[in-house]
């Protein structure tokens, strides 16, 4: 086991400064321990660890943008037609707390929405904590597109197709739209899908929202169509039906 010490001198070499004081302004409020952060996932945006908070006896995920290597041109891309962040201006810090924010909101639709996905709690700057998936040790569920789909059987196969693509209907129904969901931004937890990675969705309405829904569908669908499962007309169906 790491002292506190060293794990800090750690969050040293990967945090700037102004990410370190928002983790501990959070650690502050006791919405987790900072000696028990564990990384979980290094991606091009973003830096996914868990924690565990005392208070509540679990564990929860942190996601942290990172402020200094994020494309955030190609963020403001993708964020600029969401006319929820309309009066958004092109600045780098501005526009990455801007997708920690949106991602945190659609959270929030996406449980309204009656899906399973992440329960959001906080955000903060670039810093957003929410419901860990997983197993208490830390271990995270499985990403869908590791998960062996001919270990289910076939009671399981068919509940877990529907899952997916009821979910995706439902979204749509609460004006929201996934925008990256493939078997990379899926979970699987007692053999039901969870969908994860919020930050691209932008409400249905919207007008790049059919084209985005219409993609969901078909990366959605791919993973099945490898494991031979299924027509995509059918998957299409399920989703329009919600
Ligand atoms: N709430 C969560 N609980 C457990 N693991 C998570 C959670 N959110 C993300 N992860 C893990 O972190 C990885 C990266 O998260 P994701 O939100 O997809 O970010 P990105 O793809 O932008 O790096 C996921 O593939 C998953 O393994
Ligand atoms: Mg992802």
């Amino acid at each position: 086991m790491r002292s506190s010490k060293e794990r800090f001198k750690t969050l040293h070499g990967i945090f700037d400064a102004f990410t370190i004081k928002t983790l501990q302004s959070l650690s502050s409020k006791q919405m987790f321990e900072l000696d028990t952060l564990s990384p979980i996932s290094e991606g091009k945006e973003a830096y996914v660890l868990s924690a565990l908070r005392e208070i509540r006896e679990e564990r929860v995920a942190l996601k942290v943008y990172f402020l200094q290597t994020a494309d955030f041109n190609k963020m403001y891309y993708y964020i600029k037609d969401d006319p929820r962040f309309a009066s958004l201006i092109k600045k780098r810090r501005k526009v990455i707390m801007a997708w920690a924010s949106r991602e945190h909101k659609n959270l929030h639709i996406a449980r309204e929405a009656g899906i399973l996905s992440p329960t959001p709690y906080i955000v903060k700057n670039n810093v957003l904590i929410m419901q860990f998936i997983g197993k208490e040790d830390g271990k995270p569920c499985p990403l869908l597109t590791n998960v062996s789909f001919s270990d289910f059987n076939e009671k399981e196969k068919e509940n877990f197709f529907r899952e997916c693509f009821r979910s995706i209907g439902k979204l749509r129904k609460h004006d929201l739209v996934h925008g990256d969901l493939s078997s990379f931004n899926v979970l699987v937890k007692d053999d039901a899908p969870v969908f994860i990675d919020f930050s691209h969705a932008t409400p249905y309405s919207c007008h790049m929202g059919k084209q985005l829904y219409e993609r969901d569908l078909k990366n959605m669908f791919q993973y099945f169509n490898k494991h031979r499962y299924g027509s995509f007309e059918e998957a299409k169906k399920i989703a329009d039906k919600e």
